[in-house]
């Protein structure tokens, strides 16, 4: 498999075309950005650990029979995933509250939510992803109601998987992001799962181990990004002990 040409370029990600029509090539640039595109930097090795811990977590959902993009990594910062039909939705899955839900809402930041809320957006930049309900979503078109069932059923199961793993690891999963996408009518997960597109606190002292990092200056991205990633990639805390 060869990559062949650009096919998209996003705020912190390149797409590629290769010689097989099935198989794209995503590549984790060292862009990072946030509120609307109005934060950006370029910060030398972030890609790399984005693409490691998104490589890590899809293989990891895979072995617990949840379907994603992934098909094996490359380089560093690139790997491979299979060419879907992109639903554009953004599923935020929330444990507990923080960023725009305390901001638009009566949480405080730090209630727990349980059960997890879930809340979609429109993926739109010329509109600013806004927030959709069932009925939005029917009216645009965008899926079916069993395809939106399935896509709350697989972000919850996610939800769970990700957060035992990174409970284990002395790690809250705040809130997180996802995409789906559909390969031969199934849908799956796509896109990435990463520091930039999951909140993590740790358990203790509730330090930010993500993007709010970089969005709010509480210290050196990349230090966090590199620590973050090592926990993630780590035996669970009472193992490496
Ligand atoms: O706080 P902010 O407005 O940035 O976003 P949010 O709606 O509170 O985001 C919830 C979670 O989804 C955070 O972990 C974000 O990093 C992630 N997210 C993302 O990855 N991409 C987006 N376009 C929006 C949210």
């Amino acid at each position: 498999m060869k990559q062949v040409d650009l096919l998209y370029t996003g705020k912190a990600k390149s797409v590629y075309r290769t010689d097989d029509p099935e198989v794209y090539i995503m590549k984790f640039r060292d862009d990072i950005t946030a509120f609307d595109g109005e934060k950006k930097d370029t910060l030398g090795g972030k890609g790399s650990y984005n693409a490691e811990v998104s490589s890590f977590f899809f293989r990891y959902l895979e072995e617990n029979g949840i379907e994603t993009h992934y098909l094996g990594s490359i380089e560093p910062a690139t790997f491979a995933v299979r060419n879907l039909e992109m639903i554009p939705l953004e599923v935020i899955v929330r444990n507990v509250a923080a960023g725009s839900i305390v901001r638009k809402y009566p949480f405080k930041e730090g209630d727990r939510l349980d059960p997890p809320v879930i809340v979609i957006d429109y993926k739109s930049d010329a509109h600013h992803d806004p927030m959709l309900n069932d009925d939005l979503i029917y009216a645009l078109d965008l899926v079916t109601p069993e395809e939106l069932d399935q896509i709350k059923a697989m972000a919850l199961t996610v939800n769970d998987v990700l957060s035992e793993y990174l409970d284990a690891r002395g790690i809250i999963l705040v809130d997180f992001k996802l995409e789906f996408g559909k390969y031969n009518g199934k849908i799956v997960v796509g896109d990435e799962i990463s520091m930039d597109s999951m909140r993590l606190w740790d358990k203790e002292t509730r330090a930010s181990l993500d993007k709010d990092v970089y969005r709010f200056n509480k210290g050196d991205v990349m230090e966090t990004y590199a620590g973050v990633a090592k926990r993630i990639l780590s035996p669970p805390r009472e193992e490496s002990a």
